[in-house]
């Protein structure tokens, strides 16, 4: 504003001297300078209107996230964690920074005292309870649950999430062709969870045509994340070759047809390995909607695992983080420790179940028992059992609190993206 009235003034005193050292043309003179000054007002008026979508990458401020009609300040989610990682404390935490907050679904019954006598029913109460815990302490604000296709009573899990009301249903761990038939006549969003573009595109092509729908958010969760991981043992060999970079355009190349035919573009979120905003200005650049975070989450207050599981995340260094089989038959990323090892020598306690909690176990075959091993993590008994981690755990260096990490999360976006 200030620069505009200086330039106005430099301006009028400029035709002024003019005028005066030519006053037989000053009509002359002040009808042209008129002209050329409208002139020059409507092209920087519009230079200006056009200068912000200028940019390269057409971004002018932080994108929100939208899934179907929600939509989150800022495009993070904060991705599932189990057991009892994140339940209603932490997903509450991020929803109310602005994020997506993710309750994980897996046997999140194990605090109840009824567990012990009926798991099911105590997962089933569990998932409501927190539902509605992380309801109250975060009104009117995004809340997802986790919920893996691998667990045993899916569908019932699936029903009762709806039932408390959850905005979105996130679901990896195998391919959830039937979800959107679980969840007819409700807006809840539903968000599956890949590795691969061929994943991406079967589940979209499965779904148009037995359910006449699309995902509303797809999570493209690369070989670099926390917990199970949808790649092979040879395939983690070579994580470079499976890299979100690679992945992430294949994802988008292989859902573009869907979103033509519906009209609307299916958000694809990147997970796995991120932890800074240069991270997800990165996977923004790339075409990607936001990003889905665990391990980043894991050291704060809020989050609702034991201080000694969070002092293992402290504790860990690069070297110990690696890859283990799980008993559910898949690889999964976890910190190293005394347990494992003794798992690995064949010394892993013998597994009594009754319940099988994820399918893929076959409990008679199982070196010992995931759900039990998880549930003493989760406690901090962690001679019982062990973490799970994303590739980055080792750069986590204190206890802070989610709304530090959002507000860090923010501040280093913006600069990566080169925003005021
Ligand atoms: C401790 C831990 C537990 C996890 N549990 C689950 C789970 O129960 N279900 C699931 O789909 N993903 C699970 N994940 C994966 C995360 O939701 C997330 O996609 C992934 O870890 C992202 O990578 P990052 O941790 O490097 O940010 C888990 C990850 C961690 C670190």
């Amino acid at each position: 504003m200030i620069r505009q009235e200086a330039e106005k003034c430099l301006l009028t005193i400029l035709v002024l001297v003019v005028t005066g050292m030519f006053p037989a043309y000053k009509g002359r003179i002040f009808l042209k300078c008129y002209l050329w000054t409208k002139i020059q007002r409507d092209f920087c008026a519009r230079c200006r209107m056009r200068w912000k979508p200028l940019r390269k990458d057409g971004l002018v401020d932080i994108p929100t996230l939208k899934i179907g009609d929600l939509t989150a300040r800022l495009p993070i989610i904060q991705g599932g964690m189990g057991v009892g990682i994140s339940m209603a404390n932490l997903a509450a935490a991020v929803a109310n920074c602005g994020g997506v907050g993710v309750i994980s679904g897996v046997e999140i019954g194990f605090y109840r005292p009824d567990y012990q006598i009926n798991k099911k029913r105590a997962n089933l109460e569990g998932l409501l309870e927190q539902i509605e815990k992380a309801r109250a302490l975060s009104p009117g604000k995004i809340l997802g649950v986790n919920i893996m296709v691998a667990i045993n009573n899916f569908e019932e899990t699936v029903r009762t999430a709806v039932q408390a009301g959850i905005d979105i249903i996130f679901s990896g761990a195998g391919l959830p062709l039937n979800l959107p038939a679980l969840v007819q006549e409700s807006n809840v969003k539903l968000g599956p969870i890949i590795s691969s573009p061929r994943a991406a595109a079967l589940i979209c092509k499965h779904w148009e045509k037995k359910h006449g729908r699309v995902p509303d958010v797809l999570v493209l969760e690369g070989p670099q994340a926390g917990g199970h991981l949808g790649f092979s043992t040879e395939e983690l060999e070579h994580p470079e070759d499976y890299a979100l970079e690679r992945l992430l355009p294949e994802v988008l190349a292989a859902v573009k047809p869907y979103d033509e035919r519906h009209g609307r573009r299916i958000p694809v979120v990147a997970a796995g390995g991120l932890w800074d905003g240069a991270d997800i200005a990165r996977m923004l650049r790339l075409g990607a909607a936001g990003v889905q975070m665990a391990t980043r989450f894991i050291t704060t207050e809020e989050c609702d695992a034991s201080p000694g599981f969070k002092a293992e995340h402290l504790r860990a260094k690069k070297e110990d983080i690696g890859i283990i089989k799980s008993p559910v038959g898949m690889p999964g990323r976890a910190i190293k420790n005394a347990y494992l090892e003794r798992v690995a020598v064949g010394e892993g306690s013998p597994v009594k179940c009754a319940y099988n909690c994820l399918q893929p176990c076959v409990p008679s075959k199982s070196p010992y028992c995931i759900a039990d091993a998880l549930i003493h993590a989760q406690k901090g008994e962690l001679d019982k059992g062990f973490a799970f981690a994303g590739a980055n755990a080792w750069r986590a260096e204190r206890i802070t609190t989610v709304k530090e990490v959002m507000e860090e999360l923010e501040r280093e976006l913006k600069s990566a993206l080169n925003l005021a």
